[in-house]
């Protein structure tokens, strides 16, 4: 597994500056590009989860769906897209919360999760851990169990761990 987490963390480009001064940005483009480093990526989520009754994989637009698909499938459950608002046609679930300035919203069909789902929440990375947070409280809308949050990057510095785990969900992630 360490052999694997290190190629992960080696197909990560760290561009600094973007998009702001000071920033260290982490890109999963470059992981993506390469077929072995998803594939693994993807492999070690299943290995993970693959007999922890997980009933649905909830993925964050857009990054998150990006790990998310490939996951359910390999699980055999369905996978749920939490979007960016307007984005979906039925009744949704609705869900404020807090960027650095401002507030940003997501939504969820209320009838995608149902009542006493177990939930996997699938992000690209964990910053401050507000998007997940709040796809928590979309699937808790909708009766479910968020108990699992997984990422292929962690920011540590940011405490994103901490915040989710006080909020009694389980996290893993690959790199940090
Ligand atoms: C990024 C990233 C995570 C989130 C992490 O998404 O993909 O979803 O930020 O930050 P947090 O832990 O502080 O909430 P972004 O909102 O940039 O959207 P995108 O995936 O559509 O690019
Ligand atoms: N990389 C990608 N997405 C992000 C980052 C980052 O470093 N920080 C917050 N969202």
């Amino acid at each position: 597994t360490q052999s694997k987490l290190e190629l992960i963390r080696n197909s990560i480009i760290t561009i600094p500056n973007y998009p702001k001064q000071g920033i260290l940005f982490r890109d999963i483009t470059s992981l993506l590009e390469d077929p072995i480093a998803f594939r693994t990526s993807i492999d070690l989520l299943i290995e993970h989860y693959k007999d922890k009754k997980i009933d649905k994989v909830v993925g964050t637009e857009a990054r998150g769906f990006i790990f998310a698909a490939p996951l359910a499938l390999a699980l055999g459950v369905g996978f749920v897209p939490v979007r960016k608002p307007n984005k979906l046609p039925r009744h949704v679930f609705r869900e404020e919360y807090q960027l650095e300035y401002g507030t940003d919203t997501l939504e969820m069909h209320c009838d995608a999760i149902k009542p006493n789902e177990r939930v996997l929440i699938i992000d690209d990375l964990l910053a401050t851990g507000g998007t997940v947070a709040a796809t928590a409280k979309l699937i808790q809308k909708a009766g479910g169990i968020a108990e699992d949050a997984a990422f292929v990057i962690n920011l540590p510095d940011l405490q994103g761990k901490t915040k989710l785990t006080a909020m009694g969900i389980n996290c893993y992630t690959l790199v940090d």
